[in-house]
């Protein structure tokens, strides 16, 4: 370089822009940072690339990781969230932090095989696709060392996934792709960001099915670190479903909490049936609907409010603050149903039902607001 050319230590704006920039959440991954930034910079050479690793506040030493390589090299960028978790907000919030042209999504534990990044980039630079899927199940892609019990749950929840897309793609599971800004920007105010599947979320969200390309790759085995995979992901994904299906009409958790519901009255038929065996029908409807109330307390605890969960003596109080809660409930169930058979003369089963979806909404209302507060 000669004396009049100005170098970007001089003239810091000549750095160039990112064109790319490659989104990996990661959550307790330090051993696996510096090995994923080595190839990175490897099979990026001759692309202006960033990485945004998007933490959940790990617990193990990854932001140092991160940070001591991203204090001597500008291209790798840290997003710490803190009380938060999800692959989807992660990969999002990363995304929306970026100015890229072009955003990547990549797991940090590197059983996504980078060499695809270069051609998942010519195919949306130039080739003119909106999105590049790393697929594992198109002819030379794989899933590597997954036992049966994991490929049998990916392959379902593929299936699954069909009712929510409308674009052909053989693995709309993969976490690794690349989209255009556009593309994201198109869709990201209908992104559901609920849990792992953020590929799923964003096809489903799109307006009209993306131009889309799948390039076969061989999924990795980790090497360091553990998965997060817990069953937990499993119900962010029925969330998911459920949020794409009616989440325009009602609240997911409402679903949720009405699905309690009808495992609740249910709970209840059993209960009163083995009851009677010993008691008068009195007593064995009281205890029939002690237990479906200790029942659908319970499960709401586990998955309509998972992540208000009440835990020791505050479990305790809940318990109590959701049966009257219920209690009133049922007084105004009875009270509505009556009111609309002997008053309006509707058909039983119109003023039945109407009680009980009367009640179904108070107790939802009131018990997310009182029982599980924020
Ligand atoms: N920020 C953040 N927050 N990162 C997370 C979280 C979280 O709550 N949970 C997991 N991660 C990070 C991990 O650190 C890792 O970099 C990546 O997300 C994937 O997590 P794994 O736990 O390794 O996932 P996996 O290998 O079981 O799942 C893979 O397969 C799925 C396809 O079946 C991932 O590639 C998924 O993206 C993919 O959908
Ligand atoms: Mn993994």
């Amino acid at each position: 370089m000669d004396a009049t050319t100005p170098s970007t230590q001089d003239r810091p704006e000549l750095a160039t822009a990112p064109e790319l920039c490659v989104v990996v959440p990661v959550l307790n991954e330090r051993d696996n940072i510096a090995p994923l930034v080595d190839r990175l910079r490897a099979v990026l050479a001759g692309i202006a690339w960033e990485v945004i690793f998007v933490d959940d506040d790990s617990t193990d030493g990854t932001r140092e990781a991160v940070a001591a390589i991203g204090r001597q090299d500008a291209r790798v960028r840290l997003l710490h969230r803190i009380g938060r978790r999800g692959l989807s907000s992660a990969f999002i919030e990363g995304a929306q932090a970026s100015l890229a042209p072009f955003v990547a999504a990549m797991d940090g534990d590197l059983q996504h095989d980078e060499a695809l990044l270069p051609r998942m980039f010519a195919a949306l630079r130039d080739d003119g696709y909106e999105v590049a899927v790393g697929s594992r199940y198109v002819a030379g892609g794989g899933i590597g060392a997954w036992g049966r019990t994991r490929a049998g749950m990916s392959d379902i929840a593929t299936r699954l996934s069909r009712l929510i897309l409308r674009a052909p793609v053989t693995d709309p599971m993969s976490g690794f792709f690349m989209v255009r800004r556009g593309t994201l920007d198109a869709a990201v105010r209908g992104l559901s960001a609920m849990g792992f599947k953020i590929l799923l979320d964003l096809l489903a969200s799109l307006p009209a099915p993306p131009k889309l390309i799948e390039l076969p790759y061989e999924f990795r085995t980790r090497v360091a670190g553990e998965s997060k995979l817990d069953a937990g992901v499993l119900r962010d994904y029925l969330l998911l479903l459920i949020d794409k299906l009616v989440g325009h009409v009602v609240p997911v958790r409402f679903v949720l909490f009405a699905g309690v519901g009808v495992l609740g009255i249910a709970a209840h038929l059993v209960m009163l049936r083995l009851a009677l065996f010993v008691v008068n029908f009195e007593q064995a409807q009281t205890f029939a609907t002690a237990v479906a109330i200790i029942a659908n307390y319970t499960l709401n605890n586990l998955f309509t409010f998972r992540d208000r969960r009440l835990r020791g003596r505050r479990l305790v109080i809940g318990l109590i603050t959701f049966s009257a809660i219920c209690s009133v409930g049922a007084v105004a169930n009875v009270g509505a149903a009556e009111f609309l058979f002997g008053q309006r003369h509707a058909a039983w089963w119109f003023a039945g039902a109407a009680g009980a979806v009367m009640s179904l909404v108070w107790n939802y209302a009131v018990s997310s607001v009182i029982t599980w507060r924020k």
